[in-house]
């Protein structure tokens, strides 16, 4: 490393679709020159990518940003970013909150901060929150994993959820052509890569936005086509794909899922509520009902399938009675995971402005009894696995024990066992399952 290199941070917010903006834009700045620096107070180029989803990740940034803008005012050559959905969503006025910020730029500039960058070491400061056609993207990721990868295959979201701040900042779908992806898919497994997670906000809407259609009038590019399309990569093991919408899910999928011996048998499929009319008010376009026959149709075909999910607590209007129903559901269901939140009302979206939002108090106590239901209920599924042999993709040292290794089975769940990383990372192992966890499991290796 010569010492004169200049070093960039990035900190990253957010769900899978910023980890995988950061990781190219973090590539960016390496072709640039930059190197990595762990400690932002190292570094000449500090980038935050943002997240907005809820209230507290919103309110994170700015303490954050804080901290820097200080250190600016003795270091003007500091260059402060801010990218990503808070980026997009208070553009300029970010600006005027934080006078010492350089950049702000919305997810779908990530691919341009080069150009960026440059106008702002000719000495503007730049806000770049225009829709833009996204472009492929020609520098290669700095990848956090060496095991697994991100792979985009649509940005943005035409839904309307009603409580959901991701249109307004990721714009409307754009999906990537089936021959981009393959390539990318392709350099991966040349360069080692054993897993990839296909993202999209809403990937079942993958294609939708791409010319021609089959004689019957489906869409000739559709998320099954392309498992299809893309699935004999020679190198990649395994195959993941998230996040699946209830209200286009296809049982077609599920063929492709069981068919396909590399698609992992685990599905992403959010519910929000149990109650059809807090699933109404939405606007998320199915009933419970529906979503159970989703999830029976998929036991059908792969009866030890890994479900997980998402659901919220007290959106506007939601009863006690309602309430229930959520819980109903997660008994009934026996999710693997579910990612839970207490409602939190966002800018520009429309259950903000309904008059009768739930309690904070209301809210936080829905939200345990849901966390401690999903916790009992992980418990109680993960128990299967006990005295199971289970395939684990081995990726990292167990940080809390550096004894051991651990790696992730085919339906998700994290796996801990004895063993050197050295010869084991990027290796599909058979674990024999000792015990079980409500998130986690432990083995002992076989062979
Ligand atoms: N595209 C995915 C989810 C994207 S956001 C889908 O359609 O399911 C990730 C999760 O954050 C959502 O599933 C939802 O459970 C939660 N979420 C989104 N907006 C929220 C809000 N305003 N308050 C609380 N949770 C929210
Ligand atoms: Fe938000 Fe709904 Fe789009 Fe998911 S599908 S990102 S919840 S608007
Ligand atoms: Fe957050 Fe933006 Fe993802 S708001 S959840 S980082 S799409």
């Amino acid at each position: 490393m010569s010492k004169s290199s200049p070093r960039y941070h990035i900190t990253t917010f957010g769900c899978q679709m910023n980890k995988a903006d950061s990781e190219r834009m973090a590539g960016i700045l390496e072709e640039m020159g930059f190197e990595w620096s762990e400690d932002p107070n190292q570094a000449s180029v500090i980038l935050y990518n943002t997240c907005t989803i809820r209230d507290n990740a919103e309110q994170k940034v700015y303490s954050y940003l804080g901290k820097q803008a200080k250190r600016k005012q003795v270091e003007p050559n500091l260059t402060l970013i801010v990218a990503g959905c808070v980026a997009q969503q208070e553009g300029e006025k970010l600006l005027r909150r934080v006078p010492e910020l350089d950049l702000v730029m919305g997810p779908q500039h990530a691919n341009q901060l080069k150009n960026l960058l440059e106008q702002v070491f000719e000495g503007n400061q730049v806000v770049a929150t225009e829709a833009i056609q996204i472009v492929e993207d020609i520098t290669k990721p700095r990848r956090e994993s060496k095991v697994s990868a991100w792979v985009n295959v649509i940005y943005g979201c035409n839904e309307r959820c009603t409580y959901c701040v991701v249109p307004n900042v990721r714009g409307v779908e754009q999906s990537r052509t089936p021959e981009a992806i393959r390539r990318e898919i392709e350099q991966l497994a040349e360069q080692g890569y054993k897993e990839i997670t296909l993202l999209g906000q809403n990937i079942d809407a993958y294609g939708r936005d791409l010319p021609g259609t089959t004689p019957t009038g489906r869409h000739l590019h559709t998320l099954t086509d392309l498992l299809y399309y893309i699935h004999d990569v020679p190198g990649i093991e395994r195959i993941r794909f998230a996040t699946s919408h209830p209200r286009y899910f296809t049982e077609r999928l599920i063929r492709a899922c069981q068919e396909l011996p590399k698609v992992c048998e685990h599905f992403h499929i959010p519910f929000q509520s149990g109650d059809n009319e807090i699933l109404k008010a939405m606007a998320r376009g199915y009933t419970q009902q529906k979503y159970r026959q989703i999830i029976e149709k998929i036991r059908e075909y792969m009866p030890d399938a890994a479900i997980s999910a998402d659901a919220i607590a007290g959106f506007p209007g939601e009863t006690e009675a309602q309430f229930q129903n959520t819980l109903q559901l997660v008994a009934d269901i026996g999710f693997d995971q579910v990612n839970t939140a207490a409602y939190s009302p966002r800018p520009g979206t429309p259950a903000a402005l309904l008059a009768n939002q739930v309690s904070e108090a209301e809210k936080s106590d829905r939200l345990q009894r849901l966390n401690h239901l999903v916790a009992l209920v992980a418990s109680q599924r993960r128990e299967r696995y006990l005295g199971r042999i289970e395939e684990v993709l081995v990726e990292e040292t167990n940080p809390k024990n550096t004894n051991q290794v651990m790696g992730r089975t085919r339906g998700n769940c994290l796996t801990f066992f004895d063993g050197d990383i050295e010869s084991l990372k990027g290796k599909l192992v058979k674990v024999k399952i000792k015990e079980t966890r409500a998130f986690s499991l432990t083995g002992v290796q076989l062979d």
